[in-house]
């Protein structure tokens, strides 16, 4: 998979040479470039902002840098290129991501992050990307960040170990909160009794079928208790 982030502050992105995913790109599987939105300026100051229209408080993106790196990054407008990327603006005010629009984006062959600052982006900008490929704006939860690039690095993570070969064991990703809708079952390592907590004993059987179930059973518990939301109708009003 391909992936190209634009931002002001590139350096955000170095922790993304860390752990699986800087092994993932080494190894290939993902190509990460990360570009500086300063780059497609061409003033002395390097400007990205400009005051808005209407007034108001704060600064607002100008269009013609965001045009510049998706016209380079993109590709140009009514390209007849098949694989038209995604390209994915962080926002506030975008549909929320969770981890079915993880495995969504996860199958796609490119995606471009827009990460806007400020008071946000020209609007024309969404507009000119819905020429160059599928523009998604999407929020990382219903809080305001200063900006997108952690909601960025956020999203690569989550869409990153989703692509085949990243996480060693794949069986992991099947085991984890969200994978099949409920929060993930509690997990215990040696020693089997600490500090006078002993591990369940279940966990100590043997009996792969019991410990299945009352994994099954923690995850309906967790989930009653903390995420609700998340219950399938015929759960919700279990005891
Ligand atoms: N930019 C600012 N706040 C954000 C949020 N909650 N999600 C995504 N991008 C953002």
């Amino acid at each position: 998979m391909r992936i190209d982030v634009v931002s002001i502050f590139p350096s955000y992105f170095d922790g993304l040479t860390l752990s699986l995913l800087g092994k993932a790109r080494e190894s290939g599987l993902l190509d990460l470039r990360v570009r500086d939105l300063r780059d497609w300026t061409s003033d002395r100051h390097r400007t990205v902002d400009d005051t808005p229209y209407g007034g108001g408080a704060g600064m607002v993106m100008k269009p013609e840098p965001w045009a510049l790196a998706l016209d380079e990054l993109a590709g140009r407008p009514d390209s007849t290129d098949a694989a038209r990327p995604t390209i994915i603006f962080p926002s506030p005010a975008g549909e929320v991501f969770t981890q079915k629009t993880a495995r969504d984006l996860a199958t796609r062959e490119h995606l471009v992050f827009g990460c806007g600052r400020y008071e946000g982006i020209d609007e024309r900008v969404f507009e000119y990307a819905a020429t160059l490929g599928e523009v998604r704006l999407i929020s990382l939860g219903d809080y305001v960040l200063n900006g997108g690039e952690v909601a960025t690095m956020a999203m690569i993570e989550a869409i990153g170990r989703l692509i085949p070969g990243v996480v060693g064991n794949p069986e992991s990703l099947v085991e984890e909160s969200h994978e099949d809708g409920l929060l993930e079952y509690p997990s215990y390592t040696k020693p089997s009794s600490w500090r006078e907590r002993p591990v369940p004993d279940v966990l100590l059987s043997g009996n792969h079928a019991a410990i299945a179930a009352w994994r099954r059973e923690q995850q309906l518990e967790r989930t009653r208790a903390r995420r609700p939301d998340l219950l399938p109708d015929e759960e919700a009003s279990a005891d």
